[in-house]
């Protein structure tokens, strides 16, 4: 009773461990646009947890209902060192892109669009944590930053250099374009916006989990052992204290955990 109670305690805190673990892995953008040029352009995608770049994942994309792996014979993009490559992008790489496990486990999705036109909106593909600080620029294939109207949610600011977003908020999130005046309209991009930097919240809490794993873990196994112990002292005087049938089924678990 007391090791299916211990194990089903450990199963819901591997359980929830992999789940904290699963949102912590995202997708990583260079450089961090949501919008390109079509044409020779180095682009990398790759799977990040922290900073560092995971080992198990694979970078895919979906556009128009169909699915496709980086590196794949029938994908797009080289897959070289945990990253994916694209070293020529098109109008059909435009896609919403994520990071997935073999088990299909799978991180947010970016959206990137890549345009045949003559204006994009630079615009970060990775959200951006609220009480940052954030510049738009209108940009043209020759790499000139132009004056432009920034639509933003809705509204329209400008002709101006650049649309500057000081101290960004939640309500900050939305679609974003630029034009300009002789009739060019970039693509629009979605600008997502997060909370906070993990300095207590979802960081304590994959911590304490950490912890409670390692604690159950250490207190079952003092627990198997301890029951294993009584057993094999119990086995030395089976005249004394007799196993009856409760006590049976009881080592017939303990074995299932060994195996397990
Ligand atoms: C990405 O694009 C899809 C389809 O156009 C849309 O439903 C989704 O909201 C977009 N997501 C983001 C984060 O922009």
């Amino acid at each position: 009773m007391k090791t299916a109670a211990i194990s089903l305690l450990i199963g819901v805190c591997v359980l929830l461990q992999s789940a904290l673990t699963v949102s912590a892995v995202s997708l990583s953008v260079s450089p961090n646009l949501q919008q390109f040029f079509s044409g020779p352009s180095s682009v990398y995608l790759s799977c990040v947890d922290d900073g560092q770049t995971v080992d198990g994942w694979t970078v895919k994309r979906t556009r128009g209902g169909l699915t496709e792996d980086c590196g794949a014979a029938a994908g797009f993009g080289e897959f070289k060192s945990y990253t994916c490559i694209f070293s020529d992008i098109s109008e059909s790489d435009s896609a919403g892109y994520w990071c997935e496990t073999s088990s299909g486990q799978r991180s947010d999705q970016i959206n990137i669009t890549v345009t045949e036109k003559h204006l994009i909106l630079e615009i970060p593909a990775l959200p951006v944590r609220t009480g940052s600080d954030v510049t738009l620029c209108c940009k043209q294939r020759n790499g000139d930053t132009v004056q432009g109207y920034f639509s933003i949610k809705g509204s329209s600011v400008g002709p101006k250099r650049e649309h500057s977003i000081t101290n960004i908020q939640q309500s900050d999130e939305g679609l974003y374009w630029c034009s300009t005046d002789d009739g060019g309209k970039s693509p629009q991009s979605f600008l997502r916006v997060r909370g906070p930097p993990l300095l207590f919240s979802e960081s304590v809490l994959r911590l304490f989990c950490h912890l409670v794993v390692f604690c159950l873990y250490c207190i079952s196994t003092g627990l198997l052992l301890s029951i294993c112990c009584s057993r094999k002292t119990r086995d030395k005087q089976p005249q004394l204290q007799p196993l009856d049938e409760e006590c049976d089924d009881f080592t017939a678990n303990v074995t299932t955990e060994h195996a397990f």
